[in-house]
C-alpha cells in the first residue's frame, strides 16, 4: 500500500478510536458486505431505518405519507413519530424485507412533495456477515 494512503488509514483508526489496524479492516469489510446486500443482493432480507423530517401543516402531507407507508406494509416493522417544533415532525420508519423494495420506498417519500429531507440507514441482519 502507498505509505501516504496507509498514513491517512492510520490517522482515521486513531480518530476513530480503534485499538489495532485488523479491527478497522474488519469493520471496513462488513460495511462493504452490508453496502453489497443492499445494492446486488435481490432475494434476501435486510434491516434498516428511514428517517423523514416534514412540516405536518403542509396541506395534504400528513395523508400521503400515511398512504406512503400503507403501500409499503409489507417491509414496514413500526414507525415513530416525534414532534420536533411547533411546525416539524421527525419520524422513524424501521424496516425489514427486501432491499430493493426498501429503496423504492425511500425513493418515494424522497419524490414526495414537501418533505424536507429523506435518509436511510442501511443496515443487515447480520446472518451473513459475521
Ligand atoms: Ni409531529
Amino acid at each position: 500500500m502507498e505509505k501516504g494512503l496507509l498514513e491517512r488509514f492510520e490517522g482515521l483508526i486513531r480518530r476513530h478510536g480503534y485499538t489495532n489496524r485488523s479491527e478497522a479492516i474488519r469493520d471496513l469489510i462488513r460495511q462493504e458486505l452490508v453496502k453489497y446486500e443492499w445494492t446486488e443482493q435481490k432475494n434476501i432480507s435486510v434491516v434498516g431505518a428511514i428517517s423523514i423530517v416534514y412540516n405536518h401543516h403542509k396541506r395534504d402531507l400528513l395523508n400521503k405519507i400515511t398512504a406512503v407507508q400503507h403501500k409499503f406494509y409489507d417491509i414496514i416493522i413500526s414507525s415513530q413519530h416525534i414532534h420536533l417544533d411547533h411546525d416539524n415532525c421527525f419520524e422513524v420508519i424501521l424496516i425489514r424485507g427486501n432491499p430493493g423494495k426498501a429503496h423504492l420506498l425511500a425513493d418515494t417519500l424522497r419524490a414526495t412533495k414537501g418533505i424536507k429531507h429523506v435518509s436511510i440507514n442501511m443496515s443487515s441482519t447480520g446472518r451473513d456477515i459475521d
